[in-house]
C-alpha cells in the first residue's frame, strides 16, 4: 500500500464513492432544481471498463469499500455487470449502493447474487402525497416495497436515509423511529445540506440536537458505538430490533475521521463532498497514460484535501456542484 491515499492530515482514505450516472428517475427538491440539471454528454461519462480500471487502481492502493451512487445508480443499464466486476476486485471487502429504491425491488436479488453487500435506501416521508411533493414524481409504494425486499433478502441492517427539513417532515421523526421496532432497519436522520441548485436555507435545517430531543420524548434511546470514520452517530431504542442514527454534517461535522473519496460519473475526482476542487481522471486515462501517472494525479489531489468543510455558514456560499452530480 502506497501513501497515495493518505492526506496531509494523516487521514487514510479507504472508502471510494463512485457516481455511475447523472440521471435519476426522481427530481428531489433537496438534490436538484425543478428543471433538472444539464447532463454531461454520454461520450464523456465513464464507460464500464474505465470505471473498473480506476476502481482497481484505488483498491490496489488500499480502498476496501466502494459505494455506488448517482444520480440513481440502479438505472445504469450495465449495473449488474458492474457489480459483478467490482465485487470481484482483489482486496475489496464491501460493495455498497445508495439508491432511491424506485426500481430496486426487482433488481435486488440479482445485484445481491453479483456481490452487492449493503444497501442504503432514501426515504424522507411516510406520506405518499408528501413524497410526490418532495420528489416531484410518484413511487412511494415502490420505495417501501424495496425496503421490504432488502430486509427479506437478508440485508441487515437496511439503512433508510431520511433528510430532515423544517416544515416538511420533522413531525414524522417518531413515525420513522417506529419502522425500527420489528425489523433490522437503521433509520438515519440527516441534516439538510446546501448544494448548488437546491432549496437549502438555514431555517430549513433541523439541527441534530432538536431531532434527538424529539426522539427522546417518545422513546428510551441510548448511544451506541460508531467507528471513527463513520458519517453517523448511532443509537439503540429500548425494545427495538433496528437502530436509529443521525448524520450531523452541519452542526457537528465529522471531517476529522473522513475516509471518503469520490469519483464522479464524468470521471472527475473529488476529494471532499464540498468545495469546487476537482481533477479529471478521465482525460489522462483517455490520453493513454499508465497507472503510475494516474496514481501521481490522485495522490496530489488527496494531498490538497482540506482539514474540514467550510463550516455551516460558509458552505452555502462555497461553489460546488448540484447534489445529483456528486451522489452524496
Ligand atoms: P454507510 O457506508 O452505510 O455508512 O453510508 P454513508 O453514510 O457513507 O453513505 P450514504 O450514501 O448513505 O450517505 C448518507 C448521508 O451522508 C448523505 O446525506 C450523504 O451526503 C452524507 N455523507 C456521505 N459521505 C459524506 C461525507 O464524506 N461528508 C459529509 N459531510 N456527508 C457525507
Ligand atoms: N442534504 C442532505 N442529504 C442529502 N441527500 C441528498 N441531498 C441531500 C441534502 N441536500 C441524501 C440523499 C441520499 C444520500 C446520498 O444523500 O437522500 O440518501
Ligand atoms: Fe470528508 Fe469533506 Fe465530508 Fe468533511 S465534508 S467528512 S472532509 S468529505
Amino acid at each position: 500500500v502506497s501513501d497515495m491515499l493518505v492526506d496531509s492530515f494523516g487521514r487514510l482514505h479507504t472508502y471510494l464513492r463512485i457516481s455511475l450516472t447523472e440521471r435519476c428517475n426522481l427530481r428531489c427538491q433537496y438534490c436538484m432544481p425543478a428543471e433538472g440539471v444539464e447532463l454531461t454528454p454520454s461520450a464523456r461519462i465513464l464507460s464500464q471498463n474505465e470505471i473498473v480500471r480506476l476502481a482497481n487502481l484505488f483498491v490496489s492502493s488500499g480502498v476496501d469499500k466502494i459505494r455506488l451512487t448517482g444520480g440513481e445508480p440502479s438505472i445504469r443499464k450495465d449495473i449488474e455487470e458492474l457489480c459483478q466486476r467490482l465485487s470481484n476486485l482483489e482486496g475489496l471487502k464491501t460493495l455498497a449502493m445508495t439508491t432511491n429504491g424506485i426500481t430496486l425491488s426487482k433488481k435486488l436479488p440479482k445485484l445481491k447474487e453479483y456481490g452487492l453487500n449493503l444497501v442504503n435506501i432514501s426515504l424522507d416521508t411516510l406520506i405518499p402525497a408528501k413524497f410526490e411533493f418532495m420528489t416531484r414524481r410518484r413511487g412511494h409504494d415502490r420505495v417501501i416495497e424495496s425496503i421490504n425486499t432488502a430486509v427479506d433478502l437478508g440485508y441487515s441492517p437496511v439503512k433508510v436515509n431520511c433528510v430532515v427539513m423544517r416544515g416538511f417532515n420533522e413531525d414524522e421523526i417518531c413515525d420513522f423511529v417506529k419502522l425500527t421496532q420489528d425489523k433490522p432497519i437503521n433509520v438515519r436522520f440527516i441534516e439538510f445540506m446546501p448544494f448548488d441548485g437546491n432549496v437549502w436555507n438555514v431555517k430549513k435545517l433541523v439541527p441534530y440536537s432538536e431531532m434527538l430531543e424529539r426522539v427522546e420524548k417518545q422513546f428510551k434511546i441510548e448511544r451506541i458505538k460508531d467507528h471513527h470514520t463513520e458519517t453517523a452517530k448511532n443509537f439503540r431504542i429500548d425494545g427495538h430490533q433496528g437502530t436509529v442514527s443521525f448524520i450531523t454534517s452541519m452542526t457537528e461535522h465529522f471531517c476529522a475521521g473522513c475516509n471518503r473519496l469520490r469519483l464522479l460519473a464524468d470521471g472527475n475526482f473529488k476529494v471532499c463532498l464540498f468545495g469546487p476542487s476537482e481533477v479529471s481522471l478521465r482525460d489522462p486515462l483517455r490520453s493513454g497514460v499508465g497507472d503510475d501517472k494516474l496514481r501521481e494525479i490522485i495522490g496530489a489531489a488527496v494531498k490538497r484535501k482540506k482539514a474540514s468543510h467550510a463550516g455551516m455558514f460558509d458552505l452555502a456560499k462555497t461553489p460546488n456542484r448540484p447534489m445529483i452530480h456528486i451522489g452524496g
